[in-house]
């Protein structure tokens, strides 16, 4: 059985294309059908949110330099169904691994095709930018799945996204197929619903129906190490998420229709929705940590949110801003006891000269 390969891809950080793969990911195999991730990214998120320590030793940094085999870095995950491909701390220096071998572009693609993958759904989390890795999830996909968020920026997202995939159907993968984009964090104001419409007036048919709203669960879910479907299957984003499922499971039948394949149909909503419910009790007691690792966790990847994609600057710039906002001292209060040690310091010196030149018999 030849598994079906998407690309969760946009160009931009924070979009939530982690969060769509771990939770298209649990909602796949809860309707019935087995998964492997593909966790391209060197910070290692999706692996996390399955349940894997990114502190493993081998994974799909080894696939690439050829040190390993996939049975070898797969692993199972604690969701019957969903296998994990994991990221390593050291993917981060693959560019410089990959740019001494040749055809590098296609050497996920060769991985693939090399091995009997015995599942149905590839998904394959890629990181932001558009470096040789995620030229390596398009070239290796059958199909690409943009997650895009109704800001401002959005547009500029898909602006820069949607060329890069034109490259690829250009030239290394003619077959690779948008199948979709998805409206992520989705707020419901007039802002967000302008450009949705504006997007959807666009790209017609391609925009998905669903739309996964802006949930604080989706971050609960993450601090817990969970897919917010499991975390919290009830919840806006993980309903949103299995609605979005049902969808993507469509649109393949119909594009494997069209090619003459035919595709088992998935199971049902209900019984999909039952599955995560009984996933969710199995997991009860990672979504009961102590509150304090709980509020650290969630520090910390507010952090990540907030400094990630910045330059030094602008990191410095943030952080003294929030040193003085962490620390509740206000800025004039704090340029007040600035102002007076330097006047104490001026007057100490002045003085001090004053007594050297006294000593010295010159005053
Ligand atoms: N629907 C949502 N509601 C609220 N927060 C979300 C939602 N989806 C994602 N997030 C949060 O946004 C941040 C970025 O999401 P992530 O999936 O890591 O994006 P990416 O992989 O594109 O960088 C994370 O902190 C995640 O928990
Ligand atoms: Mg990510």
């Amino acid at each position: 059985m030849k598994p079906y390969i998407v690309a969760i891809f946009n160009q931009k950080g924070g979009i939530s294309k982690t969060t769509t793969s771990t939770n298209l990911a649990v909602c796949l195999a809860a309707y019935g059908k087995s998964v492997v991730v593909i966790d391209l990214d060197s910070q290692g998120d999706s692996t996390k949110s399955l349940g894997i320590d990114p502190n493993v030793k081998r994974g799909i940094y080894d696939l690439f330099v050829g040190s390993a085999e996939v049975e070898e870095v797969m692993q199972d995950t604690a969701f019957a169904g969903v296998k994990v491909i994991p990221s390593t701390y050291s993917l981060a220096g693959i560019e410089i691994r990959l740019s001494e071998l040749k055809d590098s572009q296609r050497t996920l693609t060769n991985i693939i095709s090399h091995t009997a993958l015995d599942c149905d759904y590839v998904i394959i989390d890629c990181p932001p930018a558009l470096g040789i890795l995620p030229i390596n999830a398009l070239a290796a996909a059958h199909a690409v799945i943009i997650p895009v968020t109704a800001t401002p920026y959005a547009n500029d997202g898909l602006m820069r996204t949607l060329p890069s995939i034109k490259y690829v159907q250009e030239g290394l993968n003619k077959a690779l197929l948008l199948q979709g984009v998805l409206f992520t964090i989705h707020d419901r104001n007039k802002t967000a619903r302008k450009i949705s419409e504006l997007i959807r007036a666009r790209l017609g048919g391609t925009v998905y129906g669903a739309e996964i709203p802006r949930d604080t669960m989706v971050i609960e879910a993450a601090t817990a190490r969970l897919p917010v479907c499991v975390y919290a299957p009830k919840s806006a984003a993980a309903q949103a998420h299995l609605d979005f499922t049902g969808e993507f499971l469509d649109r393949h039948q119909k594009i494997a229709a069209k090619a003459g394949v035919v595709v088992p149909p998935p199971g049902r909503r209900d019984e999909a929705l039952n599955r995560l419910l009984a996933w969710q009790s199995e997991h009860a007691h990672e979504a009961s940590q102590p509150n304090g690792e709980r509020v650290r966790q969630r520090k910390h990847q507010l952090d990540r949110m907030l400094y990630g994609n910045r330059t030094p600057l602008e990191r410095l710039h943030l952080g003294v801003i929030h040193f003085f906002i962490e620390n509740r001292i206000s800025l004039v209060a704090f340029l007040l006891v600035v102002l007076a040690a330097m006047v104490t310091l001026v007057g100490m010196g002045v003085e001090g000269v004053r007594m050297l030149a006294s000593t010295m018999g010159l005053s």
